[in-house]
């Protein structure tokens, strides 16, 4: 009986339940990712980090010759349905953003919802761009319709 509660079974067994609690932890509150895919979240930002960051930077300023910033005219000006276009189908090709040419190839993203992608294009045009850009699930279902 003494043995089986303070010899060195018991003491593993103390070391396997504390470690399995950690890693459960660190798996699931831990990681600000996984609770992007648990629900359908659509915050912005988190879209940002999850579908975007990753080439276009956390401060959108992207990658020479490589990842155009999100942070230009295009942002900035009368450009909304070019945005929702590119961000839902993607961009290849030739293309001029702020006098710097790219010709690379963005992938498209047609499975995130017009609630995602409104939320994302306003994240990047307010926190990014300075911009209150307003798009509407409406205005991303609308170009949706004219690329069926
Ligand atoms: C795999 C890398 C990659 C990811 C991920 C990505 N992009 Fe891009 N993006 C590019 C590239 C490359 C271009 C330029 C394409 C070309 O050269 O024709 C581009 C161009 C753009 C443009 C047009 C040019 C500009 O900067 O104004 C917009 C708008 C844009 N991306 C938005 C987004 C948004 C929003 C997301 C996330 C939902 C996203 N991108 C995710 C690589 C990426």
């Amino acid at each position: 009986m003494k043995k089986f509660f303070f010899g060195k079974g018991f003491l593993k067994l103390i070391i396997l339940i504390v470690l399995s609690g950690y890693i459960f932890v660190s798996f699931t509150g831990g990681d600000p990712l996984s609770a992007i895919t648990k629900s359908n979240n659509d915050h912005g930002k988190d879209i940002y980090i999850r579908y975007c960051m990753a080439c276009h930077q956390s401060d959108g300023s992207g990658v020479p010759g490589l990842y155009p910033p999100v942070i230009s005219s295009n942002w900035q000006e009368e450009n909304i349905d070019f945005l929702i276009e590119v961000t839902l189908y993607g961009l290849s090709g030739e293309v001029d953003v702020d006098g710097e040419i790219y010709d690379n190839v963005m992938p498209a993203n047609t499975y995130l919802t017009n609630n995602q992608v409104a939320a994302v294009l306003n994240y990047i045009g307010k926190e990014l761009n300075n911009r209150k850009l307003n798009v509407n699930p409406a205005d991303v279902e609308a170009v949706r319709g004219q690329n069926r």
